[in-house]
């Protein structure tokens, strides 16, 4: 997710292009902070840009240093990397090679290398590691062919397969913003002689509140005093005006009460985007940035995956698919726990750091002990250049974008998405899987936002009961198989969340202990696995489900849709699209989410930055 801002204006020239591009980015710099970058066309028909990996502070030095010209027009971008480090070099905006046209980019294009193939083959060569250059030399030639930007964009933009949004401006049309998207977010602000594009209001939401909002697969051209809009084969389209009645505060979080809600319906969008470019033409997976050795992986005899909170659980639930896949043997170890009981680890075992900072010291500390015992370390991080990738032998990026609220829900759901693409990798190459049924397994997980739509599309139950609950002081958690972590990722939700006491652990735990804590009325949420997979499992948790109701247990289960065993005994029902069972903490993870988010705001706590917690802990 990058924060993208345009503007045309001339009769504002001179310094207004750059003060509204850069309060725009000031704005989305939530959005991604890795690096930012302008693209400015002078009066004197020029390209002017300047960019600075880091936050926007530092383009705003490096602007104070070395001022552009004034302007007409003018393009900016706040980088959240996915390929290519976060450096000046990869930083956006990217020019053509022949200094036409400036480009920036929210979004991943998945044929990158095959384009930038292309143009090698072509004599051009790139001079960064990201796939926007591409689109840039792309469109630069095409607009020394057609002489008109927006149809240059056009005809490149159907050329790309992935998500994008982009914005480009040329040298010699000073009063020319143009933009394309696909699946990424464009919306047009509408002024008086000036017009505004962003990925999303917040970008000009300070200076007009009037909007278009750009459909799939539209091509928009912005001037002074017009706004124009075609679709991919070139037809006018009139897009749906509106006005926003947001805050500029509310803008930031697209129109959530938080950035945790706002990052709970972003879910579908993170495991999407991280499963993205990951197989090629063939379908084979190629996990490009996964850089050992293939004989390395094939000699591997265990996997220990290190992690804290939320991202432990992410690999426990990882654990049962790789183990089922790869037929490795996968133990789960708390970071902190992990470098001090003196670990059997050699060079042959695989360990995988999950981290959405990439800079938990506990993990950090874990990784360099694995590697002093030899293991080859592989790190699933959403935050790139961050340390643990550093100081890997290999990373798997999870493309969430950048997550604000402390308490971690699409980096969770994108670090079990990493999980399972490396443990199909390892099936590929290690031959435990027949490429058929790698192929099924990838397109039961391309499914998976959908179902995660559609629960948060139905959230209103899980909202309702969880308002309800607000004066709660202890909820329990059950789960089994896979179904058990969930349990655990959901209990702490609750706890950092709303700051009530929650516990989650195995069904099957029930009767040699906890059980003693069921009394008349104690709310209890149970994972119910899937009456069509391993149905032992499934009669044994409604059995669970009967012991704590007959105790006098509110039970509140979720379950598989047009699973009508559960009635009888539950009080309240979250049903959740069907799903593999070795998918399925994807999708009934979810309600969990939700219900922890509205309980704390109900409670009227702030679900941000919840109490005695930072979004990294970076410190042992
Ligand atoms: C998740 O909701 C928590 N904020 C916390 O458990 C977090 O998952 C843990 O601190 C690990 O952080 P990391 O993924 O950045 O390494």
């Amino acid at each position: 997710m990058c924060g993208i801002v345009g503007y045309v204006g001339s009769q504002h020239a001179n310094g207004r292009p750059l003060d509204v591009v850069m309060g725009g980015l000031a704005r989305l710099e939530y959005r991604g902070y890795d690096s930012a970058g302008v693209a400015l066309v002078t009066q004197d028909a020029g390209l002017a840009t300047a960019k600075k990996a880091g936050k926007l502070v530092n383009l705003e030095g490096l602007l104070e240093e070395r001022p552009l010209p004034p302007a007409t027009a003018g393009i900016g971008h706040t980088r959240w990397a996915t390929h290519g480090a976060p450096n000046d070099v990869n930083a956006h905006p990217h020019v053509s090679a022949d200094g036409s046209v400036a480009v920036i980019h929210n979004g991943i294009v998945e044929n990158f290398a095959s384009l930038r193939a292309e143009l090698a083959a072509d004599g051009i060569t790139m001079t960064s590691e990201t796939d926007t250059e591409v689109v840039a030399h792309l469109l630069g030639a095409a607009y020394a062919a057609t002489g008109d930007l927006a149809e240059a964009m056009r005809l490149i933009a159907r050329r790309l397969h992935g998500t994008f949004t982009l914005l480009a401006v040329a040298r010699d049309t000073p009063d020319l913003v143009v933009g394309t998207r696909h699946d990424s977010p464009l919306v047009v602000g509408l002024g008086e002689g000036e017009n505004f594009l962003g990925s999303d209001v917040a970008a000009f939401i300070a200076h007009t509140r009037e909007a278009m909002e750009l459909g799939q697969d539209q091509v928009v051209s912005i001037t002074p005093d017009a706004v124009t809009v075609v679709d991919f084969e070139g037809a006018t389209v009139e897009p749906r005006r509106f006005t926003v009645d947001w805050d500029a505060a509310a803008a930031e979080k697209g129109g959530f009460a938080s950035f945790m809600d706002k990052e709970i319906h972003d879910q579908p969008h993170a495991i999407a985007d991280t499963l993205l470019g990951r197989t090629d033409d063939a379908g084979r997976l190629v996990l490009d940035e996964v850089r050992v050795d293939e004989a390395v992986l094939r000699q591997i005899d265990k996997i220990i995956v290190i992690a804290c909170g939320t991202a432990a659980y992410a690999g426990q639930v990882a654990k049962y698919a790789i183990e089922h896949w790869c037929r490795i043997p996968v133990e789960v170890e708390l970071a902190h726990e992990f470098r001090y009981r003196d670990p059997v680890v050699n060079a042959k075992t695989l360990v995988v750091a999950v981290s959405q900072s990439g800079e938990t010291m506990d993990t950090l500390m874990a990784v360099r002990h694995a590697r002093e015992q030899g293991a080859t370390v592989l790190a699933i991080v959403n935050t790139h250049g961050s340390t643990i990738p550093r100081e890997s032998d290999a990373v798997l990026y999870t493309h969430a974008g950048p997550e604000v609220a402390v308490a971690s829900t699409k980096a969770f759901l994108a670090q079990i998405t990493a999980a399972y693409l490396l443990g199909l990798y390892l099936a590929q190459l290690r031959g435990t899987k027949f490429p058929d049924e790698i192929a099924e397994i990838l397109q039961d997980l391309r499914e998976i936002p959908d179902k995660v739509q559609t629960v948060i599309d139905a959230s209103g139950h899980v909202r309702e009961v969880a308002r309800s609950m607000a004066d709660a002081t202890s909820v329990l958690f059950l789960g089994r198989h896979v179904g058990y972590p969930v349990a655990m990722e959901g209990a702490l939700k609750l706890k950092e969340l709303a700051y009530i006491h929650a516990e989650g652990f195995a069904a099957g735990e029930l009767k040699h202990g906890p059980i003693a804590l069921i009394e008349d009325g104690q709310p209890v949420f149970i994972v119910v696995p899937s009456p069509r997979g391993r149905d032992s499992l499934h009669s044994k948790v409604i059995s669970n489900i009967q012991e704590i109701r007959a105790r006098g247990a509110r039970t509140l289960v979720i379950a598989e849709e047009g699973d009508t065993d559960v009635l009888p005994f539950a009080d309240e029902v979250f049903y959740v699209p069907r799903t593999p069972v070795l998918l399925a903490p994807l999708v009934s993870v979810v309600p969990l989410q939700i219900f922890a988010c509205e309980l704390a705001t109900a409670k009227g706590l702030d679900v941000d930055q919840p109490r005695n917690l930072a979004k990294s802990v970076t410190v042992e």
